[in-house]
């Protein structure tokens, strides 16, 4: 990878994988295409970034066919929640706009583009532990486009020498950029009702369990994959990757026993509640560790201790 183009850089993800890709390849190498949202302060200074909204056909082409990147992280995505309620956004975003990034890549003789896909590739009848390879019938839209970047990046492999790739995240905790979109964005903003209220208001019931990853496993898991030894690759786009998986009682007794008065409450969201329950409870990771030998480093006690170290400043320095 010399030159990297990563779509979605102001996201919950692109905000900490801009930073490690251009420790490792560079400042200058790695531009930051981002649309509407600003970037953090650390990814707007530390390298080059364009305006590009990916559902832009013609921008889409303008920008990969002048910066002329060898790899694309495409990151922009609507996520879970968020999709349900604009589907015709959703099919511009999480469709439409895979299919053009594919096709300009074989164009515009990119070699590589990273697809991340998502638990929600899977549906109501996937097994709870999900193995890798499995039935894969999801009942939402984002679930829907989830499956199609993998199909289809896996078919552009064969068929045109473009080299897709992509791992099943879990729901990410992080602490620099809050997620608001997605269905397992509980998981961060309870760490914001501890430390800011001592409270928080759930809408996931209290028994829900989610596979879950830490952010640093994450952006880890995007750069191996991308950098992964392809002769030794079965699968593509389309790869399980695992850390730790807990309900919302789970988190919230992790977290009372650091912050002793933390209190928790539920108040349903009928459509999290609905997508979190057609998702597995765990995915089983044998295939990635096999093929490029993934692994995770953050369990939940190590996530909890250090989202709250974070946290805690981050809070304290905007709060004066
Ligand atoms: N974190 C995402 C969401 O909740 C799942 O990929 O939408």
């Amino acid at each position: 990878m010399k030159k990297i183009l990563v779509t979605g850089a102001s996201g919950q993800i692109g905000s900490e994988l801009i930073p490690a890709l251009r420790k490792k390849y560079g400042l200058e190498n790695v531009i930051s295409g981002v649309h509407k949202r600003n970037l953090t302060k650390e990814v707007k200074g530390s390298g080059p970034s364009v305006n590009l909204d990916v559902a832009d056909e013609n921008r889409l082409k303008e920008v990969i066919g002048s910066i002329k990147p060898d790899t694309i992280f495409h990151l922009a995505s609507l996520l879970s929640a968020v999709a349900e309620q604009d589907r015709n956004l959703s099919f511009k975003v999480n469709f439409e706009a895979v299919y053009n990034i594919l096709e300009t890549s074989v164009n515009e003789g990119v070699e590589k583009v990273i697809v991340p896909s998502s638990i929600g590739a899977f549906g109501p009848d996937t097994p709870a532990i999900a193995p890798n390879d499995t039935l894969q019938h999801p009942n939402t839209i984002y679930g829907i486009s989830k499956v199609f970047g993998e199909l289809l990046g896996n078919y552009y492999y064969p068929t045109t020498g473009l080299d897709v790739r992509g791992v099943r995240l879990p729901g990410i905790l992080s602490w620099k950029v809050e997620p608001t979109a997605g269905t397992t964005d509980y998981a961060v903003a309870i760490f914001y009702g501890a430390l800011t209220t001592g409270k928080y208001t759930c809408y996931l019931q209290s028994d829900t369990k989610l596979p879950m990853m830490y952010m640093p496993d994450a952006v880890d898991s995007l750069i191996q994959i991308a950098e992964a030894d392809g002769s030794k690759l079965k699968h593509r786009s389309d790869f399980n990757v695992a850390a730790i998986s807990f309900t919302p009682a789970e988190l919230a007794d992790a977290i009372k026993k650091r912050i002793p008065g933390f209190r928790i409450e539920y108040e349903i969201d009928p459509l999290r509640q609905s997508i979190a329950d057609s998702w597995p409870d765990e995915l089983i990771d044998d295939v990635a560790k096999e093929e490029w030998g993934w692994n995770y480093k953050y369990g939940l006690d190590e996530i909890v201790d250090d989202m709250i170290d974070n946290l805690k400043t981050k809070l304290e320095v905007s709060a004066h």
